[in-house]
């Protein structure tokens, strides 16, 4: 029974298919340097509550960190007969500093504490490293509209063509869920903070051990009020996954856009041949890969939080087993926006936008027509009346296969007296976008604005 955390009780060693049931090294090894780290400070802890002489700590210490640098360079790592990375870790620190020494670390803990410690050490990290990531996308966004002042585009809403906007405008609008979501990620931090280490396998522990201290030495707020809550509850992860989906849900949204965008039909966008992929079989292909994964992904990580949901939903208290499929969803979604992150930052950075061919799409489809009902409204026409001009406007040159700027003065006359030549000084797509300057509006004046702010906020974060 070789590296086995339990076996006093039992007569024979697990069968092997209870033993291949059991394992999860093949996952959980990501949680190897977190468990050498809190080893460490557990070890302290014993020894401050008289458990462990000084000589036995340090000869504890380098033995752990021994074993640390092995697990980095690899020359360390699962064996066949290891369950989990804690009993493996313990299988490495006794044949590092023998089974008399390495036999005393266990005391006063619990692999149930331990695993919700570690695991929340894991994703914090994680965690950090994709808001940065998320913040490189954001960053990319602001590049191109800072790149753009000018740039009009033809804003949709039901993928019909609505009102001209800027380009910048339409860009920052991915950003501000992306801010959103690394603030999302702030926030779950605050709650993440609570270290478990101490709560033993539910009860706590009697050893006069000080999880306020493990807490401190493992970059923890505080350690955990309640051992049964701290061992069997998983809504930390939950909560990171969460926001892990919805991280992909913002960009599946961007990525859509970009794979419409650079087809020949819209034409938007040129993708940069570092960025996409061809055919094996045709080659005049060039495809936006990277969106089209960003899209695929989505759905796994929607599933991973489902799954994960699924889990937790209606454990009774405290550990059970059943909590061990808490790690491979996250650690999923964690990887594939580990992949996805710095891949849709280079697309986004290297779009090529087709800047005459927006700016010749932004009128089409009659976008100018609000304003004129707007302009109406300025010369204190009723809305509802308005509306129904500008629609007149509207039905007259799509009859007379022309745009609304290209109707003659006896056209809009005849439409309604209210419908002076001045009503042409709003029929310019700078002209209806510079028209929109209320807060939050698409006028060069507000996106500029926004786009500072959207820049501040991401380096505050
Ligand atoms: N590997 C387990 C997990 O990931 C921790 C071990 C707890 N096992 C136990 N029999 N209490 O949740």
């Amino acid at each position: 029974n070789t590296g086995a955390l339990w076996g006093g009780r039992f007569g024979s060693g697990p069968a092997a298919a209870m033993a291949a049931l059991s394992k999860s090294t093949h996952f959980d090894w990501v949680l190897a340097p977190y468990d050498v780290r809190a080893s460490k400070a557990h070890a302290r802890v014993l020894n401050s509550a008289g458990l462990l002489t000084a000589p036995d700590l340090e000869a504890m210490l380098a033995g752990l960190d021994a074993l640390a640098a092995d697990v980095d360079s690899g020359a360390f790592g699962p064996a066949e007969s290891d369950e989990d990375v804690h009993g493996a870790l313990e299988r490495g620190l006794i044949e590092r500093v023998g089974p008399e020494l390495g036999g005393r670390l266990r005391a006063g803990r619990s692999r149930n504490d331990q695993v919700a410690t570690l695991f929340r050490m894991w994703l914090r990290d994680a965690v950090r490293r994709v808001s940065v990531g998320v913040l490189d996308v954001v960053d990319a966004l602001a590049g191109q509209a800072a790149a753009h002042p000018g740039a009009v585009m033809p804003g949709k809403t039901h993928s019909q063509a609505a009102q001209p906007v800027l380009l910048a405008h339409h860009l920052l609008a991915h950003a501000h869920p992306l801010l959103r979501d690394v603030e999302r990620f702030r926030d779950f931090d605050r709650r993440a903070a609570v270290s478990p280490y101490g709560s033993g396998a539910l009860a706590g522990s009697s050893l006069g051990l000080s999880p306020e201290k493990i807490a401190a030495e493992l970059g923890f707020d505080e350690s955990a009020e309640n051992s049964i809550d701290a061992t069997s509850s998983r809504d930390f992860a939950a909560e990171a996954a969460f926001v892990l989906a919805m991280t992909a849900v913002d960009l599946s949204r961007l990525a859509e856009e970009i794979v419409s965008w650079s087809t020949p039909e819209y034409g938007y966008v040129t993708l940069a041949d570092a960025w996409s992929t061809g055919s094996s079989i045709m080659p005049q292909k060039k495809n936006p890969d990277v969106a089209e994964l960003t899209r695929g992904k989505t759905g796994r990580l929607i599933g991973n939080l489902a799954g994960l949901l699924a889990t937790l939903k209606a454990q009774p208290l405290a550990y059970n087993r059943d909590l061990q499929e808490d790690k491979e969803p996250v650690i999923d979604s964690v990887a594939q926006l580990d992949l996805l992150l710095p891949a849709l930052s280079g697309l986004i950075g290297t779009l090529e936008f087709d800047t005459d061919r927006l700016r010749a799409l932004a009128p089409a489809g009659f976008t100018l027509a609000t304003d004129i009902a707007e302009w109406l409204v300025r010369q204190g026409i009723p809305f509802r009346h308005a509306h129904e001009v500008a629609g007149a406007c509207v039905r007259v040159a799509e009859e007379s296969g022309v745009e609304l700027d290209q109707l003659t003065d006896e056209q809009f006359a005849a439409i309604d007296p209210a419908l002076g030549p001045e009503v042409r000084s709003v029929l310019t797509v700078d002209g209806s976008i510079a028209s929109r300057d209320s807060r939050g509006g698409t006028a060069p004046v507000r996106v500029a604005e926004q786009l500072a702010g959207v820049r501040a906020r991401a380096a505050r974060l």
